[in-house]
């Protein structure tokens, strides 16, 4: 259980977030729910990173699991991707999420480790349908400079070498370290923040939003 206030602004009252641990609890749940539900909001969150430059950079990212527990979240990508080689050197990204129903918007720093060719990969690609996987199949990285639109993506009738594909595949393994919930309700915002210690420990505060 969590520190701090047991309640919310009066504002929230009566909408089941009422205290720092019901908001955590909605938000792994929901995130969890999102995972599997291409129409929700929070399936394709913005992932930020800071580029080799020193600069910000951000894309959109589709979100594939949740681990509440250990607080992880996981988002598929190619390994040749910039954003791979800038998380080798700089291994923080912030995950910002909007749910219009909700109105909550989710700012959450992780630190995120990238899996090649391992067992976390593995289990990745086994759920990627083959649509998904062929998207791996580009001769050339993410970001390099093509002959034609869409060039490089074999089409569905085309056979395929999979294993290649899996040598282009990454998962992210992203681990929240703080997590910024506000919630933009028409009658008046609330924000609260979370932050993990090395333990695991949450401590959480009311924030003016
Ligand atoms: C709806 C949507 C979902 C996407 N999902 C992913 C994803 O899960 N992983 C990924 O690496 N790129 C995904 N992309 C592509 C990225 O936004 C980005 O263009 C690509 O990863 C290259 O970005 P980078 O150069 O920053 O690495 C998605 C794009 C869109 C529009």
């Amino acid at each position: 259980m969590l520190g701090g206030p047991g309640h919310g602004p009066a504002i929230l009252a009566g909408m089941d977030t009422d205290s720092f641990d019901t908001i955590l609890e909605n938000t792994w749940r929901q995130l969890r729910r999102a995972t599997a539900d291409e129409t929700s909001a929070l399936h394709r969150p913005v992932l930020a990173t800071v580029d080799r430059n020193n600069e910000p950079d951000a894309r959109t990212v589709i979100l594939r699991e949740i681990r509440r527990e250990s607080r992880q979240l996981f988002v598929n990508t190619d390994r040749r991707s910039s954003k791979g080689d800038d998380l080798v050197l700089r291994p923080w990204g912030v995950f910002v999420f909007f749910d219009p129903e909700s109105a909550v918007q989710l700012r959450i720093l992780t630190e995120i480790r990238i899996h090649v060719e391992d067992e976390v990969t593995a289990e990745a690609w086994r759920k990627l349908p083959a649509k998904g996987r062929r998207r791996y199949l580009t001769a050339a990285a993410p970001g390099s400079p093509a002959p034609a639109p869409g060039a490089g993506v074999p089409g569905p009738d085309e056979s395929v070498d999979d294993a290649a594909g899996y040598r282009h595949f990454a998962t992210l393994e992203a681990v929240a370290i703080h997590l910024d919930w506000l919630h933009y309700a028409p009658e008046g915002p609330a924000r609260a923040e979370f932050d993990w210690d090395e333990e695991g420990k949450v401590s959480a505060r009311w924030l003016h939003p």
